[in-house]
Order: structure tokens, then C-alpha cells, then sequence
């Protein structure tokens, strides 16, 4: 029986080649089924936010004389100030390290909260850490509605 020894040592080792190929390719599917969503993680696909020109983002009653309101448009946050009827609109996002200014109406101003960035009614700095000031956009009302666009 030594050449049959001879045969089986021959269908061992390309049996063993056979598994070799079967636990190789079950690692590459475990490594990618596991590393696709740690990739899809790191890079998130594009957002989805449509670019307008501009946008109906509420009612006219939401912004009283006086009053504000912070709206999302497109990929900033827009902050639409009432002055006796008239509409602005600037980001409401502090340029020093982005923080959500408010409007004071009494001291006529856009306060940020974080660290004291002090902005006029149309965005330019008064005082403040902050670098820029803050993006200008228009908002008017339309029927009973407040439309933001693009300065
Ligand atoms: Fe507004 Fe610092 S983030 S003052």
C-alpha cells in the first residue's frame, strides 16, 4: 500500500489548498462586510440639502414687530429680525466659533451668547472677538408668508 500513501498525500495537499481558498475568501467578505460601514462612517455620503435661491421658511406671524426668528436655509442658519414691518436677515451663526447669536431689540443688536460678539442690525461687528461679519441675507414677506433668498 506505499504508493496509495504517496496518492493521499497528494489529495490532502490540494485539499488543504481548496480550504485555504474557502477560509480566505470568508475573511475577505467578514473584512468588508465589517470595514464597509466603518468607511461609510468616515466619509458620509453628500448631503442631501438642496441648494436654493430661495425659500418660503414660514409665516408672517411668527415674526411679530420687534421679534426674531432663526430659520435653516440651505446650509446656514438664517436669522430674520422684525423692525417695525421691515424684514433683515443675516446667519445667525457667530463668526468667531459658531455659536447662535440672538437679536436684543432693545440695545438694537445681535448678542452672541458664547463669548460676547456684539453685530449690527445688518451684520457688521461692533465689538467682539469675532473675525467677520455676519453673512447678509433677504427676506421678504410675500401673502402671509417669509421668504429667504440669497443677498
Ligand atoms: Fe460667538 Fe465666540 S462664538 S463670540
Amino acid at each position: 500500500g506505499k504508493p496509495r500513501e504517496g496518492g493521499l498525500k497528494g489529495v490532502d495537499f490540494e485539499r488543504r489548498g481548496f480550504l485555504h481558498k474557502i477560509v480566505g475568501g470568508v475573511g475577505a467578505v467578514v473584512a468588508v462586510s465589517t470595514l464597509y460601514p466603518v468607511v461609510k462612517y468616515i466619509i458620509p455620503p453628500a448631503r442631501k440639502i438642496k441648494n436654493v435661491d430661495e425659500l418660503t421658511v414660514g409665516k408672517a406671524s411668527e415674526v411679530p414687530d420687534g421679534k426674531s426668528k432663526i430659520f435653516q436655509f440651505n446650509e446656514d442658519k438664517v436669522i430674520v429680525v422684525n423692525k417695525g414691518g421691515a424684514l433683515t436677515a443675516v446667519s445667525a451663526v457667530c463668526t468667531h466659533l459658531g455659536c447662535l447669536v440672538n437679536w436684543v431689540d432693545a440695545d438694537n443688536q445681535y448678542f452672541c451668547p458664547c463669548h460676547g460678539a456684539k453685530y449690527k442690525l445688518t451684520g457688521e461687528i461692533i465689538s467682539g472677538p469675532q473675525p467677520l461679519p455676519l453673512k447678509q441675507y433677504k427676506a421678504r414677506i410675500e401673502g402671509d408668508s417669509i421668504i429667504i433668498s440669497k443677498a
